[in-house]
């Protein structure tokens, strides 16, 4: 058996926080479920806080590259794929309640609400467009698809605007006034723009010379504080 000491010698603490995010939340989630303790109105409970998870590993795993830049922390770009692996998880689960225990396997019925309501439209083309992502993510792929994995994963880019709009359109509220449940996506929203900024080749190196100047401005403090007599 593995012990401890070789546990932590394989995992990093990050992979290790990671996975157990991603499966106490579920754990919590059927928990609760079982136990009667959502809401009055348990799968919309189940749908929501599916979609929150997806939406919120999705974001993480966008900012591995911006905070690798930031901080130089490489192990960041490791742990990309898990992110985006969990975010898709959730968001099948996410829609196998929508589509099993919200509307019984219906399929005409789960189409015509497909397509009378244009937040789920949203909601289904980002889920399709994650099934590529998730399907090519492994190393196999990214050596068969060359240079086109890159091409194919920048998709992500287009993915996260999309969750978003998904999140803020189905909640009511007046986005203009910031009124109703609109706070949460607008964070949400904010949070993804920033990140997309951050990818334009120009802020990444307007960032990396940021981080390089503080770099450069604490070793020097330090050697000043080295070489001045107390
Ligand atoms: C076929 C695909 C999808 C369908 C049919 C669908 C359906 C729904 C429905 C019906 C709701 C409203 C639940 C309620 O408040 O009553 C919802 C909310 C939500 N969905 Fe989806 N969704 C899909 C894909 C996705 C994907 C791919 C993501 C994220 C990656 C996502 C994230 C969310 C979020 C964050 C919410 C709001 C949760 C909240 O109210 O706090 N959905 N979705």
């Amino acid at each position: 058996m593995m012990t401890m000491k070789k546990f932590f010698q394989r995992y990093t603490p990050l992979q290790i926080a990671i996975h157990i995010y991603a499966w106490s939340a579920l754990v919590v989630l059927v928990f609760n479920f079982f136990t009667h303790n959502l809401t009055a109105n348990p799968i919309q409970a189940l749908e929501q806080r599916t979609g929150r998870h997806a939406i919120t590993l999705l974001v993480l795993s966008l900012a591995c590259t911006p905070l690798n830049t930031l901080f130089r922390w490489s192990e960041l770009l490791k742990r990309r794929r898990a992110l985006g692996l969990y975010a898709f998880m959730y968001a099948t689960i996410h829609v196998i309640i929508f589509a099993d225990l919200d509307y019984g396997l219906a399929w005409s019925l789960i189409f015509q609400t497909i397509f009378e309501k244009p937040y789920i439209i949203v909601g289904a083309i980002t889920f399709l467009l994650l099934i590529p992502l998730a399907w090519t993510s492994f190393d196999i792929w990214k050596k068969r698809l060359g240079k086109g994995w890159k091409r194919l994963h920048q998709v992500i880019y287009l993915i996260a605007p999309l969750a978003v709009l998904h999140y803020a359109w189905g909640k009511k509220g007046d986005f203009f006034q910031l009124r109703g449940e609109i706070i949460r996506p607008l964070i949400y929203g904010v949070i993804v723009i920033v990140f997309l900024i951050l990818r334009i080749p120009a802020m990444r190196r307007a960032l990396a010379s940021v981080r390089d100047r503080i770099l450069f401005l604490f070793r020097r403090r330090g050697i000043q504080t080295e070489i001045t007599p107390p």
